[in-house]
């Protein structure tokens, strides 16, 4: 079976956003692939380092979060990051052979410098970041890395290191091919991309009052200021939920309503958000259970640290012999 390798940094509680994004994608491939998912907490770093208090709670929330949607520990090795130590190994051995220009000339690095104001950047480990999350990637031997399309240009990266690995000493690693994670076709409450920061995500865990309220007044065509103006779908973002959650007729009768003003933009939203919070029912069914037992979620974490170490380890014992370190 071939392996997939994906990390997270710890925000805290997921939303609709990381579900039809990078979440569905996992659950897809833990069908398919051995899979490692784990929290990229010394990620966080590279960017928090001057406030680190919230990584150990946003750590538990992000994986009972992972947990309650159906990633599942009897398929998929999940842990944290910081817990197996040889990642960090690997990072420092990879940072051998990294050509800091390969680093400087990185577009995720350059975009991030420029648009990260009110953190000073101009730090090592932000500079190397690509250089750890090659060394989390190739440390399980990964064939394929499910990311986003900012994260794209990192694996690249990760794979011209693995090129000169395996040039310069011996081929131990694979390539590791990108898995392009679809882009995200989850507009926040307020029409822009749904994101923590921005303040305009439905969460997994919120309640279904809160669902309901925060839908309710999410942003519709501008055009249709009174009931009576038409409305065109295509132009409002909560279309974009009908779009994920309604059945065809549904959509149809949505649709018509909303282009011939026979329908309001509230009982618009209602048929959707119904079917929002039936989907994220079991989810919340099994969170309620974790937030419960907090220690359950722990020990899982601890058996999933576990046993990726015991594969990174492996694959340790083989680089330093090749190094003869
Ligand atoms: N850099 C990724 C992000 O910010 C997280 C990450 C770290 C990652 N290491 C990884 C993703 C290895 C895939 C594989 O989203
Ligand atoms: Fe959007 Fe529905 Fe309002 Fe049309 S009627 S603008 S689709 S919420």
């Amino acid at each position: 079976m071939e392996t997939v390798v994906s990390g997270m940094r710890p925000t805290g509680k997921l939303h609709l956003g990381h579900f039809h994004g990078a979440l569905t994608n996992w659950l897809r491939l833990q069908e398919q692939y051995q899979c490692y998912f784990f929290v990229a907490d010394w990620h966080a770093l590279t960017t928090d380092y001057a406030s680190p208090q919230g990584i150990r709670q946003n750590t538990l929330e992000m994986v009972m979060d992972w947990l309650s949607v159906g990633i599942d520990p009897a398929k998929s090795v999940i842990f944290r990051q910081s817990c197996v130590k040889e990642h960090a190994e690997l990072h420092l051995l990879y940072s051998m052979i990294t050509p800091v220009s390969w680093l400087e000339r990185n577009p995720t690095y350059k975009e991030q410098m420029k648009e990260i104001v009110g953190k000073d950047l101009s730090t090592y480990g932000f500079l190397g970041y690509p250089v750890l999350q090659a060394a989390d990637i190739t440390i399980y031997k990964a064939n394929k890395v499910p990311v986003g399309v900012d994260q794209a240009p990192h694996v690249e990266l990760t794979r011209e290191i693995v090129r000169r690995f395996n040039q310069l000493y011996r081929p131990i690693f694979p390539e590791p091919e990108v898995l392009l994670t679809e882009a995200q076709k989850v507009p926040g409450l307020d029409g822009r991309k749904m994101s923590k920061s921005y303040g305009n995500a439905v969460f997994l865990s919120d309640p279904p009052q809160e669902i309901d309220a925060k839908i309710s007044r999410m942003m519709t065509d501008p055009a249709r200021v009174k009931r009576t103006d038409p409305g065109e779908p295509e132009k409002c973002p909560a279309f974009q939920l009908h779009k994920i959650y309604c059945t065809p007729e549904e959509i149809e009768t949505v649709t018509r309503g909303c282009r011939t003003a026979a329908i309001g933009c509230l009982e618009c939203k209602k048929i959707m958000i119904k079917h929002v919070i039936a989907d994220l029912a079991p989810v919340r069914e099994r969170r309620a259970l974790y937030e419960k037992n907090p220690q359950a979620v722990e020990d899982l974490l601890a058996k999933g640290n576990h046993a990726a170490q015991q594969k990174a380890g492996t694959t340790l014992a083989e680089v330093r012999e090749t190094l003869g370190l």
